[in-house]
């Protein structure tokens, strides 16, 4: 099949997987993350931009927080969905490695498995946690879950425990020094990690004239 009706038949299958998603991880998520994998990969001349493509599609088509923590979901469905479309299994094995490996959540992911494709796609994934989008995400999330944007009398805290870090009524604005600010320093590439310090210093301006606000400041 040509590399476009795949890509084609790819983003229809996942927009009709996402189709009932929580606004984190819609369908528009996968878009910005798709097109930041591109625009990172044609900086990188021996990434396989197909591979990029489709783990970035299918990257996060089923999320292991709505089933069960189960994180075998995911490469499954992919797996054979790309098998419906007659994939080579060299690459189908490929993207079920990429997609399995993007996200260090909970530290069961050692990172045993590396390739240029995944730093890509995972760089990529980062970025829609940063910058003005990340900032959007974040306060949508935080709005879901009721907390308050900012309370001065709740520091941030930078030693939360994995169920600390899941259950807690912390305000939005702490998200931002517990991981949003952490993320320019954990990109692999060096496309990636440009972007990164561009959408960093936005947030950090971002947050600083918050707090002039805050304080009623002109
Ligand atoms: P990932 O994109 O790695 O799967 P999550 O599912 O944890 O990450 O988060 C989705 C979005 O919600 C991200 O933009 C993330 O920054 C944001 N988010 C996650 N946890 C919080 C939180 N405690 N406060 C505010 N935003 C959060
Ligand atoms: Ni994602």
């Amino acid at each position: 099949m040509d590399n476009e009706l795949l890509i084609n038949r790819t983003v229809d299958f996942v927009k009709e997987q996402l189709a009932n998603a929580e606004g984190g991880h819609d369908w528009w998520h996968i878009h910005r993350v798709w097109k930041t994998a591109k625009t990172i990969a044609e900086q990188e001349p021996v990434a396989n931009l197909e591979l990029v493509e489709l783990s970035a599609l299918l990257h996060d088509i089923a999320d292991s927080k709505f089933h069960g923590g189960d994180d075998t979901v995911a490469p499954r469905i992919a797996g054979e969905f790309l098998a419906s479309q007659g994939v080579d299994p060299a690459i189908i094995q490929e993207v079920q490695l990429i997609i399995s490996h993007i996200s260090f959540k909970g530290g069961h992911n050692k990172g045993t498995y590396q390739s240029l494709e995944l730093s890509i796609v995972q760089d990529a994934d980062r970025l829609d946690a940063i910058g003005a989008i990340g900032i959007a995400r974040a306060f949508n999330y935080g709005g879901f879950k009721n907390r308050p944007l900012y309370d001065p009398a709740q520091p941030p805290n930078l030693q939360k425990t994995v169920e600390q870090y899941k259950f807690n009524n912390d305000p939005t604005i702490n998200h931002f020094y517990e991981k949003l600010f952490l993320l320019k320093d954990r990109m692999n590439t060096a496309t990636g990690k440009a972007m990164a310090e561009q959408r960093h210093a936005f947030m950090e301006a971002y947050v600083e004239q918050f707090y002039a606000e805050w304080d009623g400041h002109r």
